[in-house]
């Protein structure tokens, strides 16, 4: 069996690499870049090794493509592409349009389509599957399927094989296909009763997180003001056994998920007429969380910014990623800077950002933790500066939320 899966990014590549193990893979992306890298067997994704990339090229089970034509032989083509937020932060369905363009151009048989790409409910019905008829020069019924990707880049504990995996499909052919395709690599398949509940379910597990994280960011606030310690309140009420499920303060959230899965969700609430009122100040609390962990500084030195140098330690949007997407420490920065702070940053994971590369561990008057990475020692964070900032509650003997 020939799969094509369209877009080698975190999602793409990562099912990829396990889908190789037993069918042969076509990774089709956009940018050659990527595709002459993943055809030299250099991985660009953390959790996919090149070693195993290589075999697989090796073994004439792997390989990347620009090239359209190259997926029109495949019987199953997955869809990874990017689905993200518009400048004015509405659902940006421009990669998936795209991608199903590219599928419907190019497939010359009847073959089931599976969106792994995060969307708002109806996405595959009213969206993928019309567009992929309306590029189609040839008259072919396909099959439809939705399975969310849940992978969580970096985590070691759950991965593509343990990770329980819903999925559903336009028509019982299609979810059967589904299942029979993942049951190659993946332990426990959910089949839920349409692509809509699939759809929504992975906006509401990623929109509970961000409420969740809003709530533990406001009462990070509400803790300081009365004079108590968050963590240690946050450690006592996780001493009760049910009902509770504990989230710790940050200077927001970030990445290709948290940040944006809960405004798809929101959109296609408010278009229905239905209240997302609780979603979307869940957002901004995250986004205020910045401005919040700024003043606080500030408010530490003086009520005084202007020309001191702050270095921001950890820009990766959570550890041990090189990924900034919808990174907390931009906002941070950006806040440093209003107040005048000259401000540089440190994170050897992520090296180079904005044109900008990682500056040295040391020497500034102000220090300021947003992510931090397994490699990066407590000890050496807290001798860069006589102030440190830790927003992560992980470095031991700074100033903190
Ligand atoms: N990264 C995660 O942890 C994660 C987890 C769950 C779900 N998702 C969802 O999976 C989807 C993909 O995310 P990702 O993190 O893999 O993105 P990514 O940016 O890492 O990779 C996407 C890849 O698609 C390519 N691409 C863009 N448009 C294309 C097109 N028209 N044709 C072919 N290739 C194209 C890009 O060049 C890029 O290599 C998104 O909907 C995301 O929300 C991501």
């Amino acid at each position: 069996m020939k799969v094509a899966i369209v877009g080698q990014g975190y999602v793409g590549l990562t099912i990829s690499a396990f889908a190789a193990e037993f069918f042969e893979v076509v990774g089709f992306d956009s940018n050659q870049k990527i595709v002459d890298q993943l055809n030299l067997g250099r991985s660009h994704i953390e959790g996919v090794e090149s070693s195993l990339l290589m075999k697989s090229i090796k073994a004439g089970r792997y390989r990347a493509t620009s090239k359209g034509s190259d997926i029109q032989d495949c019987e199953i083509v997955i869809i990874a592409v990017p689905t993200p937020l518009t400048e004015d932060r509405q659902p940006d369905l421009t990669f998936l349009e795209s991608a199903c363009k590219t599928i419907g151009e190019n497939i010359r048989k009847s073959v089931l389509v599976i969106n792994e790409s995060t969307s708002f409910p109806g996405t595959l019905r009213n969206f993928i599957k019309p567009t992929i008829e309306r590029h189609s020069s040839v008259n072919l019924e396909h099959l439809y399927a939705i399975s969310p990707e849940r992978v969580d880049p970096g985590r070691s504990d759950f991965n593509q094989k343990n990770t329980p995996r819903l999925y559903a499909g336009l028509n019982p052919e299609a979810s059967k296909k589904t299942r029979d395709f993942y049951s190659k690599f993946c332990d426990e398949l959910v089949e839920v009763s349409s692509p809509e509940v699939a759809e929504a379910a992975k906006l509401f597990e990623n929109t509970f997180r961000q409420v969740n994280i809003a709530l533990v960011n406001e009462f990070a606030q509400i803790a300081h003001s009365l004079g108590i310690s968050v963590y240690e309140t946050l450690d006592a009420a996780n001493t009760k056994p049910y009902g509770f499920m504990k989230f710790t303060p940050s200077a927001g959230v970030g990445g290709h998920c948290i940040p944006v899965d809960p405004t798809y969700l929101a959109a296609v609430a408010e278009e229905h007429g239905a209240p997302a009122t609780f979603i979307r100040r869940a957002n901004e609390v995250n986004l205020e969380m910045s401005e919040y962990i700024v003043k606080r500084v500030a408010e530490d030195n003086g009520g005084e910014l202007e020309g001191k140098s702050v270095l921001v330690v950890g820009v990766a949007y959570k550890p041990n990623v090189a990924d900034v997407r919808e990174t907390a420490a931009e906002l941070v920065i950006e806040h440093l800077r209003g107040c005048g702070a000259v401000v540089s940053w440190h994170d050897d994971v992520v090296g180079n950002w904005k044109g900008e590369s990682s500056a040295p561990l040391q020497g500034a008057e102000i220090a300021v933790v947003v992510t931090k990475h397994d490699s990066v020692e407590d000890r050496k964070i807290m001798a860069s500066a006589p102030y440190v900032f830790d927003t992560t509650g992980k470095v031991k003997g700074a100033k903190g939320l």
